[in-house]
């Protein structure tokens, strides 16, 4: 028998992970639909920062994956739980195994029957990656669905937005050092903008995407590392030179940095910090799949256009020229900071860069 149609007000949405970068976009999506969320977090004061709502709309609770008993005080009543979890490189007891491919089938096992289960993975996730990160993705989403055949994952590509740490990090790094090494430098991305899978997490929770699927979420370009490095260094007008690491050297970086970054207990700045198993997954082009595009799993498939990052990076990134906003002042009208509850980018901010001409349909996959 169906119910009666209940109001977002009369809904609740537990969201691990309320309080990361994704996260916030997440809420705020969901905030302005007018959802009751639970934002399930391992410091509750965290998630200070995150908009208000309405009087009791947003609260925070203690959770944390690796506790069983928190995670299910965190879904006890939810109608919908969203998982957005996950961690770059392991430190202390936060491993891969745990949080990655164990936490999301502890959260379909203790989640209400009745909830909509959406998980966010990585595009990437493989079983056979040599790579720790890529192959705990994989085992998320597997045992994701082996308890909850109708959930809902979500693949992004390198996420961008305020506050991301790609485009930041190396905004940062060309700051501080003469030359830049990459590893996997003509590896190709497609980043998409964070509000843009947030968006997608909300029409989730709307009843507006087909369950027990895997969605792969692009933005509207595919660009090789170099070429968005190259774009950093284009928007803080920065001259750099740009190193292509051969991937044996690239590897061995990053088991140098990696082991210093375990000797100073994770004090090394993260800016710095490249571990041997990211210079792995670098090595494998992060874009979304024919597949995923043929069959619509696509944030196109879901009626959402991406927004490109020439279109909203160079708003955030110029606090990182000489003489960061205050160069925009002198020469240009500056556009205002991208509007997380916005509907839709209003273009590149002006006398910004860009990255050269982009087609709408320049998302090939490999
Ligand atoms: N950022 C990207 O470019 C990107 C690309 C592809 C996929 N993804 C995936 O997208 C998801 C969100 O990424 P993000 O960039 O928003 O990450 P983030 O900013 O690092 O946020 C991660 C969240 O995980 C929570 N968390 C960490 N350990 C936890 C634990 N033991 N128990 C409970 N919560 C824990 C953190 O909350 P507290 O610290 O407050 O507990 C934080 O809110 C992740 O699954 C990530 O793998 C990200």
């Amino acid at each position: 028998m169906i119910g009666p149609i209940r109001t977002p007000a009369q809904q609740l949405v537990t969201v691990f992970g309320g309080s990361g970068f994704l996260g916030r976009y997440v809420v705020s999506a969901l905030a302005k639909r007018g959802y009751r969320i639970r934002i399930a977090t391992r410091l509750p004061n965290r998630a200070n920062f995150l908009p208000q709502g309405m009087v009791g709309q947003i609260h925070a609770v203690q959770a944390n994956l690796r506790n069983r008993d928190s995670v299910a005080h965190a879904v006890a009543g939810a109608d919908h739980v969203i998982n957005l979890v996950g961690i770059l490189k392991e430190s202390g007891r936060q491993r891969f195994d745990d949080l990655q491919a164990e936490g999301p089938r502890l959260i379909a096992e203790l989640a209400p029957p009745r909830a909509t289960l959406i998980h966010v993975s990585a595009i990437g996730a493989d079983s056979s990656s040599e790579s720790a990160y890529a192959r705990s993705k994989a085992a998320g989403e597997a045992s994701l669905f082996r308890a909850r055949p109708d959930a809902i994952v979500l693949r992004p590509s390198l996420m961008f937005g305020p506050g991301d740490s790609f485009f930041n990090r190396f905004a940062a790094l060309a700051r501080m050092l003469p030359v830049l090494p990459l590893a996997g430098a003509e590896t190709r991305m497609q980043p998409v903008y964070a509000a843009d899978v947030a968006e997608a997490i909300a029409r989730a929770v709307e009843g507006k995407v087909e369950q027990g699927r895997v969605y792969e979420c692009g933005g509207p370009e595919i660009r090789t590392f170099r070429e968005l490095v190259q774009f950093v260094l284009d928007v803080t007008e920065r001259r750099r030179l740009i190193v292509s690491l051969p991937t044996p050297v690239a590897r061995m970086q990053g088991s140098v940095l990696g082991f210093l970054d375990t000797l100073t207990l994770g004090l090394l700045p993260d800016a710095f910090v490249m571990t041997r198993d990211q210079a792995i997954m670098l090595e494998t082009d992060n874009v979304v799949s024919e597949a995923a595009k043929r069959e619509g799993r696509t944030l196109e498939g879901l009626g959402i256009l991406p927004d490109s990052c020439e279109a909203i990076v160079p708003s955030y990134l110029v606090r990182f020229r000489k003489t960061g906003q205050f160069d925009l002042q002198r020469n240009t009208v500056p556009s205002p900071a991208p509007d997380l509850m916005r509907e839709e980018s209003k273009g590149p901010a002006p006398g910004v860069q860009t990255l050269g001409p982009v087609s709408r349909g320049d998302t090939a996959g490999h």
